[in-house]
């Protein structure tokens, strides 16, 4: 597979077959993913991930906080989106494709709750990888090259047959996490990525997301 195809390629995967992923796969993807760019090479990523036991608890354990209405704090909030911007509009339009996908109804309050904890289940994926940053840098450039390693293990996963999910849900409990692989609280969480083999039969994984044309997210100087 070229990198166009990859890019091109890539997508969303909100549900995983039970298979589980070998450790020495994900190895080698986080080597790879390894490679991405940093400033000035600082490589301010770091990485835990779950299988097994551990991300079964973990994954019952954020439902049960989920339903005692502990507070959700994503790892790098993406920000209240206020309603007339372009930025709702396709938040909006994003849930508006999966809930027809899933064939759940805007009124169908129990339906959507079922939707919402999938996510904090990492959709049922085997494995997941959180991404971490060292509390020693708070400024947000080290932000930009999370991005970048976060993209990357998403395009070299598919390499193994592999599908991702990049979510925030997975993250808004550092609570959890913390207790299960007791990871130091000097390290903040910022964002997770499930990751297994795709169930292709399930309905949102044949989701096509759309893209803004270049023609409205670019200008042109000095041609
Ligand atoms: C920073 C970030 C956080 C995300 N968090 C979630 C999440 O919590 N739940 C979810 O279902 N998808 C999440 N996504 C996936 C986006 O919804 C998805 O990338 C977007 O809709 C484009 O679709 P595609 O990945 O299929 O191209 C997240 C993506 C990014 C980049």
């Amino acid at each position: 597979m070229d990198v166009v195809e990859a890019i091109r390629k890539r997508k969303s995967i909100r549900k995983f077959k039970p298979d589980t992923v070998p450790r020495n796969v994900i190895r080698e993807i986080l080597e790879i993913a390894g490679r991405a760019p940093s400033g000035m090479n600082t490589q301010p990523w770091e990485f835990a991930v779950l299988t097994g036991d551990v991300i079964e608890r973990v994954k019952n354990a954020n439902i049960e906080m989920l339903d005692s209405s502990a507070p959700i704090g994503l790892g790098n909030p993406p920000g209240e989106k206020s309603p007339d911007t372009v930025y709702r509009r396709r938040q909006v339009e994003l849930a508006r494709m999966i809930f027809n996908l899933m064939d759940i109804h805007r009124e169908d309050t129990k339906k959507r709750a079922q939707w919402l904890k999938r996510g904090f289940r990492f959709f049922d994926a085997p494995a997941a990888i959180i991404i971490m940053l060292d509390r020693a840098l708070p400024e947000p450039g080290p932000l930009l090259d999370l991005g970048a390693v976060m993209q990357t293990i998403c395009l070299a996963a598919m390499n193994y047959g592999l599908g991702t999910c990049i979510e925030s849900q997975g993250v808004s409990f550092p609570v959890v996490l913390r207790k299960y692989t007791k990871i130091s609280e000097s390290k903040r969480m910022i964002i997770s990525i499930a990751l297994g083999y795709p169930d292709p039969d399930f309905p949102v994984n044949k989701l096509e997301s759309t893209r803004e044309p270049v023609e409205n997210t670019t200008s042109w100087h000095g041609f």
